[in-house]
């Protein structure tokens, strides 16, 4: 079966002046269709990069220089603005990490999930707006007759994740990048977000990327898992196995680093120094391109 998403040897480099930055070296991944492959790892590790190459929106100063992208087996790497936009929204969405950033401060919030209809689907204006009380109704919000007419500062963090949830699954994408969607969220409202993103995806069918540094969202979630370092994936498998049986050193480095609620008398572990300079030894060592006669790194 052809992957939804594959992403082939990517490395992507930030421009600096005269000089440039490896920030992606080399990331293969890909995700079946209905799959969610979860991307974890400490904060700089390359993970919004991922998302945002395959979404196209990299920041002006990254550039890729190699590898490619394929979305349903096309090669949408250096595919022009206008088939972009064709994709984004209809076959790819995003939910992104910050909701109050991400919607417009300025609108009520039913003519901003109207907009995402019209603009996509063709929807006129009549339509939308009914069928933007049923999006709001899925994600769960009461009284959705009341919300369309609220500003986006009216609502709790919780709810405004829950209405860009409903813009993200609007056009029912096959596959969402989702970063870090939970994480500007208080404890109890980032359960209740990530039981709603599972129930839509599971109901839907849809594929995501699910990017995020919590191992608990994780195991909550994800079919498979891939942990990634300085823009390197260190170990991808099922997350069943990951949790049983983490084969790198990293993974079971970032798994004594997080808190168990289960266990709430076991003594957090930071990542050792020497684990975290062995690394980058090898980052080093990749960069000079020793790796391609070292294959014990492969
Ligand atoms: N707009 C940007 N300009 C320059 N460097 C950036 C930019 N965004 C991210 N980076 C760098 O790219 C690397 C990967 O960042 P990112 O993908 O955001 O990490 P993560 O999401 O895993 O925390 C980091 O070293 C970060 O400093
Ligand atoms: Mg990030």
């Amino acid at each position: 079966m052809t992957p939804l998403l594959n992403i082939r040897n990517l490395h992507v480099k930030i421009r600096e002046g005269a000089a440039s930055v490896p920030i992606l070296r080399g990331v293969s991944l890909s995700l079946a269709p209905g799959e969610v492959l979860g991307l974890v790892g400490e904060s700089s590790a390359g993970k919004t990069m991922i998302g945002k190459a395959t979404l196209g929106i990299l920041p002006p100063q990254a550039v890729i220089t190699d590898g490619e992208i394929f979305f349903d087996g096309e090669n949408i790497t250096h595919i022009s603005v206008k088939a972009r936009r064709r994709l984004l929204g209809t076959d790819i969405a995003m939910i992104p990490q910050d909701p109050m950033t991400s919607l417009n401060p300025v609108f009520r919030i039913g003519p901003q999930i109207a907009d995402v209809l019209r603009l996509h689907l063709g929807f006129r204006a009549k339509e939308a707006n009914q069928r933007v009380l049923e999006l709001l109704d899925d994600v769960h919000i009461n009284q959705p007759e009341r919300v369309v007419k609220l500003y986006p500062h009216e609502l709790s963090g919780g709810m405004r994740q829950r209405v860009l949830i409903a813009i993200a699954f609007a056009c029912r994408p096959r596959l969402i990048i989702a970063d870090e969607p939970t994480t500007a969220l208080d404890v109890t409202v980032q359960r209740q977000v990530l039981r709603l993103i599972k129930e839509l995806q599971s109901a839907l069918g849809t594929a995501i990327l699910f990017v995020t540094h919590d191992l608990g969202v994780v195991a909550k979630i994800c079919n498979r898992v891939g942990v990634i370092h300085a823009g390197r994936i260190l170990e991808l498998s099922s997350a069943q196995n990951l949790f049983k049986a983490p084969a790198h050193p990293y993974t079971q480095a970032l798994m004594a680093a997080t808190p168990r609620y289960d266990r709430p008398n076991n003594a957090l572990h930071p990542v050792p120094e020497a684990l975290v300079k062995h690394l980058w030894d090898d980052v080093r060592r990749y960069d000079r391109g020793d790796f391609a006669k070292d294959k014990s790194h492969a």
